[in-house]
């Protein structure tokens, strides 16, 4: 049985912004800001007790973008994000309790590797599309790179210290179909509701894949 892909939804450029919200109501102007600046695909971590209700605003009122939920780190964050409305899941990691509940929504799934057994192991659950966390501690492009003879039949979303002069380098290998940070998200820049920043970041970053 295959499971469902993400890389076929993508549209436009292959970076996603990694998102740590707290507050519902910053949540979809930086989202619309996002989307202004190009990038469509957006990632809400569930490491803030506001995230689901992020991740469900955004996903209603921001035409154009296609939410995730990540971080998921419980079984039960599963249901959850699937009813936020969340159209892909990501986890840091993989265990076999999660891999069930993520096959059990029925949408994409990156589980997080950091290494060629632990992206054996997600293989053999039937994910082809994986997460390769945290990228640049773990070699960054070259490990990506050593991973194509290896691991012919998969796919890796790198994200952790990632920043922007990492991105052509990291998205030209061919075992790469889109990588996410947190560098498009500043905290201080959120924080301080500038919007504009938030939309010219995700325009320079848009412009890197082009
Ligand atoms: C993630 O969850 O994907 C990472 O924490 C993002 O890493 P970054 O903050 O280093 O971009």
């Amino acid at each position: 049985m295959s499971l469902p892909l993400l890389e076929p939804t993508l549209s436009g450029p292959r970076i996603v912004p990694v998102l740590v919200l707290d507050d519902v109501r910053t949540a979809v102007p930086l989202a619309q800001a996002l989307v202004a600046g190009g990038l469509t695909t957006l990632e809400v971590t569930m490491r803030t007790p506001a995230a689901l209700a992020c991740a469900e605003a955004i996903a209603a009122q921001v035409p154009g973008a296609l939410v995730g939920l990540g971080t998921l780190t419980k079984p039960e964050h599963f249901a959850q994000a699937r009813d936020a409305g969340a159209r892909f899941l990501v986890s840091p990691g993989l265990t076999d309790c999660l891999a069930e509940a993520a096959k059990a929504t029925g949408l994409p799934y990156l589980p997080g590797i950091a290494t060629v057994s632990e992206a054996l192991i997600a293989a053999e659950h039937g994910f082809r599309e994986l997460k390769f966390f945290p990228a640049m501690l773990n070699g960054g492009a070259p490990a990506l790179r050593g991973m194509v003879p290896l691991l012919p039949e998969i796919r890796f979303c790198p994200t952790g210290g990632i920043k922007a002069e990492n991105v052509k380098e990291i998205l030209s290998l061919p075992n790469v179909f889109a990588l996410g940070g947190t560098w498009l998200t500043p905290a201080d820049v959120v924080r301080d509701k500038r919007w504009g920043d938030i939309e010219r970041l995700a325009r320079e970053a848009s412009a890197l894949t082009v």
